[in-house]
C-alpha cells in the first residue's frame, strides 16, 4: 500500500515530518506492508498534515493528522482505508478539491514530484513530445491562441511575448522564469516548483523549442529552500534522462536550465531588477524599453515568465489551444490558481476557470473568516492590491472587471480581513512596506512612501486630517504615474481603495496614540 504524506513546505510546518516520522516507526514495529511517499500538497491547508491511503476505490484521506493520531489510525486499518475520526472520505470528492478545474495543478499532491516515472503516468511530457513535433512559429502561434495570459500579474499575453523573442536577432536568447514568489499571501508557484516540479521543466523546455533559447533560469527565493531542493533535484533527474541536454527528448535541439537564488528583495520579482540580480548586480529596476524579450539577461532577447504561466503551456500543447480557451471569460482565458489566505477557513489553492465572483471565492469556497466575525475586506493581488469591501464582491475574477473597479487580480493571492480590521493601519501598512522594499531608484517611490507613511500617522493622531488625505491622495497619484516599476506604481492600490471604500477608518478621534 501506498501512503502520501506531503513534503510541501506548508505541510512541513504544520508537522507533516514528525508524521511521516511516526507513522514510518509503526509500520516497522507492525510489520506492516506498506510504503509511504512524499507527494505534493493537494492545497487545502487547513487540512495539513494531509495523509492518503491509495486503495482499489481510489485514495482516502485523512486530516489534519498529529504524530499522536498513528497508532490510532492504524488500529483502525489506516493501511486499508478503514474509518476514524479523522477520515475524510475519498480525497477526489472533498467538495474543495471536487468542485476545482485543475489543469496546470492536475499532478500537484497526485505524484512523487521527483518521479519522472510517475510524471509520465500522468501525463507528463506529453506536451514536449507534440512541441517537438512542430515549427517553433506554430508551437508560439498555439500558445497565442491558447489566449494564456502572464500569470505573475500584469497578464500580458504569452504568446505574444514569445514572438517578440522568436521574431529578435541574436546569437544566444534565454527563457527566464520568475520564481521569486514575492507578494505575501500567495503560494503557487512554491507549491508546483515543490509538489510537481517537471511541469516547470517541461513549460521551459517547450518555451525554449519554441523560441529558439537554449539555457533557462529560474530565479527562486533563498525563503523556498524546499522548492530549491525539489526543483534542483528535478533538474538532475531530466538531464540524466535527455529531457534537458544537447538534444531535448532526441530532437537535436538544445536546451539546458539552472536554478538560481536571490537574496530576499521584493523588487527582485520586478523583471529587470530580476535579471540584474540574476547577472550578479545590484536588484535595481532599469528603464524599459528596451524589453527583455529584446535585450533582457546579458543584453539578450529573454523570455521572463512566471512560473505558472510556465508550467500552464504543457497542457496547452498537450491538449489544445481551444481546449485552454474554453475556459474562462472575456479575454481571461483558462484557469487561475487563486491562493485563499489571511483570516479564513478554508485556506489554500483553489484553481479554477476566470468568473467566479469574489463573494463566491471568500463566502462559499474560503467559508468565510476562520475568527467567525463578519468579512469587512478582502485584498486581492498581494500587498499592490485593492481592498475590496463587500459590496464589490459580485466582481468576477477578471483581469478586465477588476481593472474596472481600480484593482488588479495580480498572481491571484486574496487575503481575508474581518471587521476588526483597521484600514487606516493597513493603507500605513503599504507606504510602509514600499518604503522598506523602494529599490531607491526613482524619487516618487524612495521618498514618496516615506512621506505615506508620515501623512498616515498625522491622519491617524487627527492632526490636520482633512488636509492630509487630500495630500494622501496626492502623493498616491504622484507615485501611480511617476514611479519606475509597480512597486512604487502599485502601492496607491491598497492606499486609495482603502480610503475610498473605509472612509470612516481616516477620519478617527485626534488622539496622540492612535498611530502606535
Ligand atoms: P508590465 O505591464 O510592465 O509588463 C508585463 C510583461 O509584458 C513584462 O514581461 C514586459 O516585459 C512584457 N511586455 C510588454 N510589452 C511587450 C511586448 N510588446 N513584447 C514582449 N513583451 C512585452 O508589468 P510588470 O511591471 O512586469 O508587472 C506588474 C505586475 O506584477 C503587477 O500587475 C503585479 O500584479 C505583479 N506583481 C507580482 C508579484 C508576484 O509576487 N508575483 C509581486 C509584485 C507585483
Ligand atoms: Fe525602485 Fe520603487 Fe522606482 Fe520601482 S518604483 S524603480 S522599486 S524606486
Amino acid at each position: 500500500t501506498r501512503i502520501y504524506i506531503p513534503r510541501d513546505a506548508a505541510a512541513l510546518a504544520l508537522g507533516a515530518d514528525r508524521v511521516a516520522k511516526a507513522l514510518s516507526t509503526e509500520i516497522a514495529a507492525r510489520k506492516l506492508d506498506a510504503t509511504i511517499v512524499r507527494n505534493g500538497s493537494r492545497g487545502m491547508h487547513w487540512l495539513e498534515p494531509l495523509v492518503e491511503i491509495e486503495t482499489t476505490e481510489g485514495r482516502i484521506a485523512y486530516g489534519p493528522v498529529k504524530p499522536s493520531d498513528i497508532a490510532g489510525l492504524l488500529d483502525a486499518g489506516l493501511v486499508s482505508g478503514g474509518n476514524h475520526p479523522l477520515c475524510l472520505g475519498k480525497t477526489e470528492d472533498i467538495p474543495f478539491l471536487k468542485n476545482q478545474t485543475r489543469l496546470t495543478f492536475a499532478r500537484c499532491g497526485v505524484i512523487d514530484p521527483v518521479s519522472l516515472e510517475d510524471y509520465k503516468a500522468h501525463g507528463g511530457l506529453k506536451g514536449l513530445r507534440t512541441a517537438i513535433a512542430m515549427v517553433p512559429a506554430d508551437v508560439v502561434k498555439q500558445v497565442t491562441d491558447s489566449g494564456l495570459r502572464g500569470r505573475g500579474g500584469a497578464g500580458f499575453p504569452t504568446g505574444i511575448k514569445w514572438k517578440t523573442v522568436l521574431d529578435a536577432a541574436g546569437p544566444q536568447k534565454y527563457i527566464v522564469c520568475n520564481a521569486d514568489e514575492g507578494d505575501s499571501g500567495t503560494f503557487a508557484d512554491r507549491m508546483i516548483m515543490e509538489g510537481d516540479p517537471f511541469v516547470l521543466i517541461e513549460g521551459m523546455a517547450i518555451a525554449g523549442l519554441a523560441t529558439g533559447a537554449t539555457k533557462g533560469y529560474v530565479y527562486t527565493r533563498s525563503e523556498y529552500p524546499h522548492a530549491i531542493a525539489v526543483m534542483s533535484e528535478a533538474v538532475e533527474v531530466a538531464r540524466a534522462v535527455g529531457v534537458l541536454g544537447p538534444s531535448v527528448l532526441g530532437s537535436g535541439k538544445a536546451f539546458d536550465m539552472e536554478i538560481r537564488t536571490g537574496a530576499g528583495a521584493y523588487v527582485c520579482g520586478e523583471e529587470t531588477a530580476l535579471l540584474n540580480s540574476l547577472e550578479g548586480k545590484r536588484g535595481v529596476v532599469r528603464a524599459k524599453p528596451p524589453l527583455p524579450a529584446l535585450q533582457g539577461f546579458l543584453g539578450r532577447p529573454t523570455v521572463v515568465n512566471n512560473v505558472i504561466s510556465l508550467a500552464s503551456v504543457p497542457i496547452i500543447m498537450d491538449k489544445g489551444a481551444d481546449y485552454y480557451r474554453d475556459f474562462g471569460m472575456g479575454r481571461s482565458r483558462g484557469t487561475i490558481p487563486i491562493q485563499i489566505a489571511g483570516n479564513v477557513r478554508h485556506g489554500g489553492l483553489y484553481e479554477t476557470a476566470f468568473g467566479l465572483t469574489l463573494g463566491e471565492i471568500v463566502d462559499e469556497i474560503g467559508g468565510g473568516t476562520a475568527s467567525g466575525r463578519p468579512v469587512r475586506a478582502v485584498q486581492v493581488g498581494g500587498p499592490l492590491g485593492a481592498y475590496f469591501p463587500r459590496a464589490l464582491f459580485d466582481t468576477p475574477f477578471d483581469y478586465e472587471a477588476f481593472a474596472a473597479k481600480d484593482g488588479l487580480i495580480g498572481h491571484a493571492g486574496i487575503t481575508v480581513f474581518d471587521d476588526t480590521v483597521d484600514m487606516l493601519k493597513q493603507a500605513r501598512f503599504a507606504m510602509e512596506f514600499c518604503a522598506v522594499e523602494s529599490c531607491g531608484k526613482c524619487t516618487p517611490c524612495r521618498i514618496g512612501s516615506t512621506r505615506g507613511v508620515e501623512t498616515a500617522d498625522n491622519i491617524a493622531r487627527g492632526i490636520e486630517p482633512e488636509k492630509n488625505r487630500e495630500l494622501l491622495t496626492d502623493l498616491c497619484n504622484t507615485m501611480k504615474f511617476g514611479s519606475l516599476c509597480a512597486l512604487g506604481g502599485f502601492t496607491p492600490y491598497p492606499v486609495m481603495s482603502a480610503m475610498t471604500h473605509f472612509p470612516e477608518d481616516f477620519s478617527p478621534a485626534p488622539i496622540a496614540e492612535a498611530a502606535e
